[in-house]
């Protein structure tokens, strides 16, 4: 029996079981639904399910879910597309990011998800008309992109296409509401959202940066992870403006406003980082974490993200805005 919060829906159909499918079936499932999760590959779905099984107990170590085996009960893997979608009211898609995939399986979607029910893709970048446009069911379709994993990172982008009814978008972000989720709208359609558009331009500086010697791969981070990324855990880019200059947003625009243009004309334009540089990063990064140890890397980063979720809401709680 499903017990869904409120406005949230009762049955999700998560299609894709890898990094991000194996997340959003718990995302889901902790908030009450019942979560058929559906790949093409055996080994896919095992892996999902071990993986997700680790999860949960971790969640339930860092304070952030009290049953671990109730998620789990409402988590049922299938390898038939159209069992999985069978009475769903939501299905959340995640195949690889190439746009003929997302093509042929909407149209399967489509054809086979009950004509109620929402159909949404985790898409990172293609955007949502490139592979909607002739389904019949093209009104229920949108993108909701999450960050990974969704579990831990709260954010999602609902976008349409032009054909997208209204009604679709304000009903997925009920269910990601519901599900604790952030939801934000991505107004218009464009290419790679938002969140993708601000990190890729960090990471082409920072790939400029160090190709041109200007600093290395490991100060570059440490500038994120002991300075930006600080504040950046408790508010954007536009809040922390206004808080660092006397009179606020038109103060640090009068005072930096001149040399933020100045910069954006520098920094504009294709990147000219190269290929050697790549191999460079890589190397670096398998010395300090061989590929064999990638898997137990990404257990630490949610451990971390866990305490960090947990210190954020007890913080919530304790300190109250100014
Ligand atoms: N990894 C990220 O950081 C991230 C973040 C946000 C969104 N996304 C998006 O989520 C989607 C999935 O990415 P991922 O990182 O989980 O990829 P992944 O490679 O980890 O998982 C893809 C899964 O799809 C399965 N699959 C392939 N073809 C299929 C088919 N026809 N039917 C059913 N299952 C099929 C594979 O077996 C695999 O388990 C992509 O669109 C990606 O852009 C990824």
């Amino acid at each position: 029996m499903a017990t869904a919060k409120s406005g949230g829906a009762r049955h999700v159909a998560v299609v894709g079981a890898g990094l991000i499918g194996r997340a959003w079936a718990i995302v889901f499932a902790r908030a009450g639904a019942e979560v058929a999760l559906y790949d093409a590959s055996k080994p896919a779905l095992d892996a999902a399910l071990k993986a997700i099984g680790g999860s949960l107990k971790d969640l339930v170590r860092a304070g952030l879910l009290k049953n671990a085996a109730a998620v789990l009960k409402r988590i049922r893997a299938t390898q038939d597309l159209r069992d999985a979608v069978a009475g769903a009211e939501y299905v959340q898609e995640n195949t690889p990011e190439k746009v003929e995939q997302k093509r042929a399986i909407f149209a399967e979607l489509d054809r086979l998800a009950p004509p109620g029910a929402i159909l949404a893709s985790s898409t990172s970048t293609i955007q949502p008309s490139r592979f909607t446009e002739p389904l019949a069911g093209r009104a229920r379709c949108l993108v909701a992109h999450p960050a990974n994993p969704p579990h831990l990172i709260p954010i999602v982008e609902l976008c349409g296409a032009p054909w997208t009814a209204p009604a679709t978008v304000a009903r997925a972000r009920s269910i990601m509401e519901a599900a604790g989720m952030t939801p934000i709208a991505v107004r218009k359609e464009i290419e790679a959202f938002i969140l993708n558009r601000l990190q890729m331009a960090l990471l082409n500086e920072a790939c400029r940066l160090i190709d041109a010697g200007y600093v290395t791969a490991g100060d570059l981070d440490k500038t994120l992870k002991d300075g930006l990324a600080l504040r950046w855990v408790i508010m954007g880019p536009m809040e922390t403006i206004d808080l660092n200059a006397p009179g606020g947003t038109a103060d640090y625009f009068a005072r930096y406003g001149a040399l933020i243009r100045a910069l954006d004309r520098d920094m504009r334009g294709q990147p000219d980082w190269s290929q050697e540089l790549v191999g460079r990063l890589d190397a670096e990064r398998r010395r300090a974490v061989p590929l064999k140890k990638h898997g137990a890397a990404q257990i630490w980063r949610d451990r971390r993200l866990m305490a960090l979720l947990a210190h954020k809401r007890e913080a919530a709680r304790r300190i109250r805005p100014a």
